[in-house]
């Protein structure tokens, strides 16, 4: 066996791991002890910011496949049919902070990062195909009401509804929250959705609308609020050792991967704004398309380093695939990266969880812990346009096809004309009797101490989704 030596960071030799250095057997402490101070010194620096949301999380490494064909409508080489792409998961909770109990009633993030061989491509979604605003202008108050009030240091129920009541347009991801599907038993047993419509584009410049969706291979699997309480007195962990431990035995998770496709004709006759984050496509008029199979067999060698430190961002999209006007998407494409340049500091894609596998050729220069130097391919290529042939140039043959946009500028009131409630019916009519009654019941249970009159402006949209919704709630809250 050999046999290493414990070094200094600096690599010297370390020959006393156990007593400090002191003055006299009972002594104090001697400043010169470097390596006592650099102990405590790195220590103080070993946590740094959670994420401001979706703190809590759990991930793995895994494997796309595509086994459809959707190469009429992309040309990115991630989703040829054929092509297999190393890929990394993190599923979250929403509001918890890094220590919160994992089986607690919250949406989940599915956030996925595919190290294509065009760069990385990362999909940050949720276990929802939906979200509870349709602005970003809202959704720092959102974010509010999830996490601790300021005084009572609590999170509040009140701020919650109060918020949901004012807002319509959350009632369907709320009718999600509050369901069956609000509280799955593990991360394999839930499905994924990109939730945005994206856009997919061909080499002859031709654009359509999509939607990507992970289907669990598990089968749905959910706590009633009675067990997940039973649960979490057990242990806070059960996500972190379902996930760990079914990849460790070699079970390994799969999702069927599938898009739906609106053309631009489609679009502009939809009957909803197709790219609204609170609607989803029906799949009787925008049929779910197989395109693949995603499976996770990797667990992480260092948690820290590999999940804690993964940085997923919607703005990170690859040739033959592009974002769309949903104003939610567009918000999110400035937030994650600035939300990553403060969490983890201006190289976090230097990582090596984040590093895209295809290398990397930029103009960025120096910062902080900048180990890389300058990989533009030349040596005196540090500034561009320059005259060195070896240097990084533009490729204009990955030119997205233009995107014709018109209208003032303008706060336009989203709320105009939308129909907030039909979608919300169409799921609560998806509901047997039994999954039915447990959305009352979830719901009146998450409204404990609320004050009487936001409770009825919530009930009065729930009359509005359905009848049987609102007078359910109603009779939950008696009894
Ligand atoms: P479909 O009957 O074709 O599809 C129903 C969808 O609802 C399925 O994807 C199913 O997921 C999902 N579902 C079932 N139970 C729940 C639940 N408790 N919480 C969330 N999703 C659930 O209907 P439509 O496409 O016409 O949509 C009807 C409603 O279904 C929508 O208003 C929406 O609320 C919901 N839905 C629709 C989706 C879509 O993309 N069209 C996606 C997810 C939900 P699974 O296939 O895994 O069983
Ligand atoms: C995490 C912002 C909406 C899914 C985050 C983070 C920020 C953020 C700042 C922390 C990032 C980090 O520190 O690494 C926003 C904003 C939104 C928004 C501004 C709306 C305007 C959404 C929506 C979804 C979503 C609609 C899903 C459809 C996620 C997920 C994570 C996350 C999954 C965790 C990613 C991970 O595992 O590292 N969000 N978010 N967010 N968000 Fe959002």
């Amino acid at each position: 066996m050999s046999k290493k030596t414990l070094t200094t960071t600096a690599g010297a030799p370390i020959s006393d791991n156990q007593n400090s250095i002191t003055a006299g057997e009972r002594g104090p402490l001697l400043i010169q002890d470097y390596q006592l101070i650099e102990k405590l010194a790195h220590q103080n620096r070993e946590r740094i910011p959670e994420r401001v949301v979706h703190a809590k999380g759990w991930g793995a490494f895994g494997t796309l496949k595509i086994t459809g064909d959707i190469s009429k409508y992309t040309s990115a080489k991630v989703l040829q049919p054929g092509t297999e792409t190393e890929m990394l998961a993190r599923f979250s909770t929403v509001a918890g902070e890094l220590g919160a109990a994992d089986a607690e009633r919250d949406v989940r993030g599915f956030a996925l990062k595919f190290y294509t061989e065009e760069g990385n491509w990362d999909l940050v979604g949720n276990n929802t195909p939906v979200f509870f605003v349709r602005d970003p202008y809202k959704f720092p108050d959102f974010i509010h009401t999830q996490k601790r009030h300021p005084k009572t240091n609590l999170r509040s129920p009140t701020a919650m509804w109060d918020f949901w009541s004012l807002s319509p347009e959350s009632l369907h991801q709320v009718t999600i929250l509050m369901s069956d599907r609000g509280l799955p038993t593990a991360p394999m047993h839930m499905n994924g959705y990109g939730s945005h419509t994206y856009s997919l584009w061909n080499e002859k410049g031709e654009r359509v609308w999509v939607k990507f969706h992970f289907k669990t291979e598990q089968g749905h699997a959910h706590f009633t609020n009675e067990e997940a309480a039973k649960v979490v007195g057990d242990s806070r962990e059960t996500y972190q050792e379902a996930l760990f431990g079914s990849i460790e035995a070699g079970h390994y998770p799969r999702w069927k991967v599938q898009v739906q496709i609106m053309t631009e004709e489609q679009a502009a006759t939809f009957e909803h704004n197709p790219f609204d984050l609170t609607k989803v496509w029906p799949h009787g008029d925008f049929p779910q398309i197989d395109l693949g199979v995603m499976e996770l067999n990797r667990n992480a060698e260092n948690y820290f380093a590999e999940i804690e430190q993964a940085a997923f961002s919607p703005s990170n999209v690859v040739p033959g695939i592009g974002f769309s006007p949903d104003k939610m998407l567009q918000a999110r494409i400035f937030s994650y990266a600035d939300a990553h340049r403060y969490r983890l500091g201006t190289h976090y894609e230097a990582l090596p969880v984040n590093q895209p596998k295809n290398g990397v050729h930029h103009y960025h220069k120096d910062g902080q812990m900048n180990f890389m130097g300058q990989k533009t391919g030349h040596v005196d290529a540090y500034y561009e346009p320059n005259s060195i042939d070896e240097a990084a140039k533009e490729a204009p043959e990955y030119k997205e096809p233009a995107l014709p946009i018109s209208g003032d500028a303008d706060r336009y009131n989203h709320r105009d004309g939308n129909d907030d409630f039909s979608q919300p019916r169409a799921l609560f009519e998806l509901f047997d009797a039994g999954e039915k009654e447990r959305l009352y019941s979830n719901i009146a249970d998450a409204m404990g101490g609320v004050p009487q009159h936001i409770i009825d402006r919530q009930l009065a949209l729930f009359d509005q989704v359905h009848p049987d919704y609102g007078n359910g709630v109603r009779k939950a809250l008696k009894g």
